[in-house]
């Protein structure tokens, strides 16, 4: 473990960052567009419809088996029908946030990978609120599990060598991947991907998940929606579906079970082992 003084240097780095990226110009324009009455569904396929990779990933959410639509959306004008203000708003935040730090794929990082692992726990995060009974935590979750790795990104764009030697690291001492930005940065992707989070002025809740998604017994508020991240992004480890490798061998935490109203940590179990098929089938729909 390295000393304090080397937290607050990357933390005080990061501070010292004159170009940080910034809140995307069409989350803005999408979010007034929606709230004019009544929307202007052409105006609003316009200003979308500029971003290709936008329109692209949109239709993959929407299309998403743990999306849970019942008919394919094969366009843009169609899905805004479909999926109604909010929906679409929550999609075009997650989709343009997560995009503006999108980083350079590199020989250790494929950004495909991280697409595909963001997409899944946002989208199964969405869909167990909704099934836990908690509708109102089903928008923030997604948000949630689509940005819970965003640290990863800002380490590999601002950090790259501190990055490198936290491969390095994993493969020579075999640690975890947490345990080694912990030796290298003395942050992690969590306190990282927070730091982000707060600058753009989101809501408590998404910091408090970007902060605590590997350690939720140390949240102290939005407890459940950081529980269902944290299960979401275990889910993907356990089944080996749509998993990263920075995320792999973290722990899961049995606190989320209680803190989700189950009553046995075997009962979370069969729970969640119900949703081994649609995760492969969402995986295998992501390729974009
Ligand atoms: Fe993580
Ligand atoms: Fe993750």
């Amino acid at each position: 473990m390295q000393s304090t003084s080397q937290k607050s240097n990357t933390m005080s780095s990061l501070e010292n960052l004159r170009n940080l990226p910034t809140i995307p110009k069409v989350m803005f324009e999408v979010s007034s567009l929606l709230k004019e009455n009544p929307i202007n569904n052409h105006k609003l396929c316009n200003t979308i419809g500029k971003d290709q990779g936008l329109t692209t990933k949109i239709l993959t959410i929407a299309n998403s088996p743990l999306y849970g639509l019942q008919r394919k959306v094969s366009s843009l004008e169609f899905a805004i029908l479909l999926l109604g203000a909010e929906e679409l708003e929550s999609i075009v935040t997650a989709v343009s946030l997560s995009d503006t730090i999108k980083f350079n794929a590199s020989s250790t990082f494929k950004y495909m990978e991280y697409w595909k692992h963001s997409m899944l726990v946002g989208t199964a995060a969405r869909d167990i609120a909704r099934r836990l009974g908690m509708p109102e935590l089903a928008g923030d979750a997604f948000l949630a599990g689509m940005m819970h790795d965003v640290g990863i990104q800002l380490i590999i764009k601002y950090f790259p060598n501190q990055y490198d030697q936290i491969l390095k690291t994993v493969e020579d001492s075999k640690i975890s991947f947490l345990e080694a930005e912990q030796k290298i940065l003395d942050a992690t992707h969590q306190e990282i991907g927070k730091f982000l989070a707060q600058k753009w002025s989101l809501p408590q809740g998404l910091c408090d998940v970007l902060e605590y998604h590997h350690r939720p017994q140390d949240a102290k508020q939005n407890t459940m929606l950081v529980s269902i991240v944290h299960l979401t992004d275990y889910m993907t480890q356990q089944f080996e579906c749509g998993h990263s490798f920075w995320d792999k061998n973290v722990l899961f935490d049995p606190i989320v079970s209680d803190i989700l109203g189950f009553s046995s940590v075997e009962e979370l179990g069969s729970f969640t082992a119900d949703y081994k098929e649609v995760f492969e089938d969402a995986a295998e729909s992501l390729t974009l």
